[in-house]
């Protein structure tokens, strides 16, 4: 007897290139989940345009890019169902419907919602579609009931509201079609990006996983070192370094060490500090990139795996519609 894997789910807003910080954060973790776990991984792009709506022209050429970085990143279509969203009517359907009773306080309260409006203020973010994002992210969820929905820190808020609006659903239809879903925190080492902050698409700061060789070694030269360093003589801090941080992540452990102490005697330069974990870098990309290559230049494997996909998902999703139908009695 096989023992039923539990269901994990998760979605992707597709707002650009993926980069290392969005590699190491939410695919790794994703990668490690297909393993073990019923998964399913949606690309957003409704979702994207609670922001974008003003100009969608590159909105499919980002959904291409998006499945392709995961595909080539690791997530494997014979484990995990990789769909669209836009694929599934469903997600608005039951969104729709759970519009109808979900309270504008409860969306108005959310902290993110209060945010983002400051955050971007060159677009007009007062619209119902912005308001109700959440409400679109719990139709996302609670139409495939999965038991843990793995997101960042940032997203505990919207998953706290989808667990109320399964409560709020279930009490007044006197149902239990809902199971309220579980977060599966995320650990995010934090990523700096070349100019030594958050790494961020807004920063300019990235390291895409689209970067060419030649691209990712010119970030790496011209990345920020410790200030204070700043003849070849001039002993370092590496503990100030962001080049440093990118060590800790992919060098080996004798070379971290070597480098923290020929560091701090000036030893070592930075333009050889950098090219050590530049090495490391571009060879941990070369599969990456290799895989992206192939999928870039032969979009219809791609096409076929979100085909086959969003045709299991929709399965799900309608069965859970006619549950839900049935308990709204429509
Ligand atoms: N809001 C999520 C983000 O910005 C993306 C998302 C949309 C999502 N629907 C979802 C995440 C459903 C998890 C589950 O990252
Ligand atoms: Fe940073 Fe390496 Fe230069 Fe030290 S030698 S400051 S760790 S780049």
């Amino acid at each position: 007897m096989t023992p039923i894997r539990k269901r994990v789910l998760s979605g992707m807003q597709p707002s650009g290139l993926m980069h290392l910080g969005n590699y190491l954060g939410a695919l790794e973790n994703w990668k490690a989940l297909q393993e073990q776990y019923d998964c399913y991984f949606f690309v957003a792009d409704w979702h994207a345009l609670s922001t974008n709506y003003a100009d969608t022209s590159r909105i499919r050429m980002f959904v291409r890019d998006m499945l392709i970085d995961w595909l080539a990143g690791g997530i494997d279509p014979e484990r995990a169902t990789i769909f669209i969203q836009s694929r599934i009517p469903e997600h608005a359907i039951l969104h729709l419907l759970l519009s109808m009773m979900a309270p504008v306080s409860w969306l108005e309260r959310n902290p993110t919602y209060k945010e983002k409006q400051e955050e971007i203020k060159e677009k007009d973010l007062t619209t119902y579609g912005f308001l109700g994002y959440p409400v679109l992210q719990a139709a996302d969820i609670l139409l495939y009931k999965p038991d843990f929905v793995p997101v960042g820190k940032d997203q505990l808020p919207h998953l706290e509201l989808t667990r109320e609006l399964a409560r709020r659903f279930n009490d007044i239809y006197k149902t239990s079609v809902f199971p309220e879903p579980k977060e599966h925190l995320t650990k995010f080492p934090k990523v700096i990006g070349t100019d030594g902050r958050k790494m961020s698409k807004s920063y300019h700061n990235t390291i895409n996983l689209s970067d060419t060789e030649p691209a990712v070694r010119q970030k790496l030269k011209t990345m920020v070192t410790d200030p204070a360093r700043v003849r070849r003589t001039d002993p370092g801090n590496p503990d100030l370094c962001p080049v440093y941080e990118f060590h800790k992540i992919y060098s080996p452990q004798g070379t971290q060490d070597q480098i923290n102490k020929d560091c701090r005697t000036a030893a070592i330069g930075c333009i050889d500090c950098k090219k050590l974990v530049a090495d490391r870098l571009v060879e941990q990309l070369t599969p990456i990139w290799d895989i992206r290559a192939k999928l870039t230049q032969d979009s219809s494997q791609v096409d076929e795996i979100v085909d086959a996909g969003s045709k299991r998902a929709a399965t799900v999703a309608k069965a859970t519609l006619q549950e839900v139908n049935e308990a709204m009695k429509i």
